[in-house]
């Protein structure tokens, strides 16, 4: 069995963009920006924010958070979204989800300029990532792509059973491994809460992509010999022993499926750190578009 390090291979990805940021500059080029909106203060979003920023600074990126109070209005962060989409300072800019209940959320997506939406979140980018065209391809699916690829796991022909269709994960993840080439080029089936006997999918795939949002929800049983295991899952569970109160599960009960895994990632250290490299390569991306 082999642990999909995710902490080690986006170490690797943050200096090579580092590397890039750093000749940018010597050439006189601006530094990539990432602006991040925060409304509210939802503990989840507000550590993944902190995770962002410290990614940013540590590619050399400017990076600037937008804090707004849980009351903001909708029509007050539309403003904020037409102002980051003028302001050619900002390279790529996200809003952070979720939103308070009483902001439509796609309806600022929709607001965002495509060419900034380093999220991948706007209708046109997933049109174009189901398309195979140029786009900015979601931050946790990009991840977990480029974990596969980085450890060379086959994909051609697999099964790949993907469970959750969220517009985030599960529905652009199934979209890229269905996709020719490499990786991809599965056989994908994904899986959700109104699927039926799931156990009987799991125990089929080569590869289960578990991205839920249901703690250990994916056990020993439910997979076969040899099978290769992505984590997407982040959890809150309380725990007294911990020093925040809580500790983060996976979907995946780990103890009972690892043995059996050709390949697995763990949680936290596996699709986690991958996806904000992802949003940095993607902010890379757009500071380069945006010259051409
Ligand atoms: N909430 C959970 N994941 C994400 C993400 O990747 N981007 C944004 N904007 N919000 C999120």
């Amino acid at each position: 069995m082999t642990i999909l390090d995710g902490k080690a291979t986006s170490a690797k990805y943050k200096q090579a963009i580092a590397a890039e940021v750093a000749e940018r500059i010597a050439q006189g080029k601006k530094q990539p920006h990432l602006v991040a909106i925060l409304v509210g203060d939802n503990g989840a979003s507000k550590t993944y924010v902190a995770s962002k920023e410290k990614a940013c600074n540590e590619v050399g990126f400017k990076s600037t958070v937008l804090r707004f109070p849980a009351e903001m209005t909708e029509a007050d962060l539309l403003k904020e979204v037409a102002r980051l989409n003028a302001d050619s300072d900002v390279d790529g800019f996200i809003v952070q989800l979720p939103l308070p209940a009483h902001i439509d959320e796609q309806k600022i997506i929709e607001a965002i300029d495509p060419s900034k939406d380093v999220d991948g979140f706007h209708p046109e980018n997933v049109g174009r990532l189901c398309l195979g065209l140029e786009t900015f391809v979601s931050a946790t699916p990009y991840g977990i792509m480029c974990l596969l690829e980085e450890y060379g796991v086959e994909t051609k022909g697999k099964h790949c059973v993907v469970l959750g269709r969220s517009n985030i994960v599960g529905r652009p993840m199934a979209n890229l491994l269905s996709q020719k080439g490499y990786p991809g080029d599965c056989t994908v089936t994904i899986c959700h809460s109104r699927t039926r006997n799931i156990a009987s999918y799991t125990k089929d795939a080569d590869i289960i992509v578990a991205a839920l949002g249901s703690p250990e929800f994916l056990k020993g049983d439910m997979v076969k010999d040899g099978a290769v295991i992505v984590d997407v899952g982040i959890t809150r569970v309380p725990d007294e022993t911990a020093a925040k109160g809580y500790r983060i599960v996976g979907d995946v009960a780990f103890d009972e499926v690892a043995p059996k895994a050709s390949y697995i990632t763990p949680v936290p250290g596996g699709v986690g750190p991958m996806t904000i490299v992802s949003l940095m390569r993607n902010t890379l991306l757009a500071a380069q578009r945006r010259e051409k």
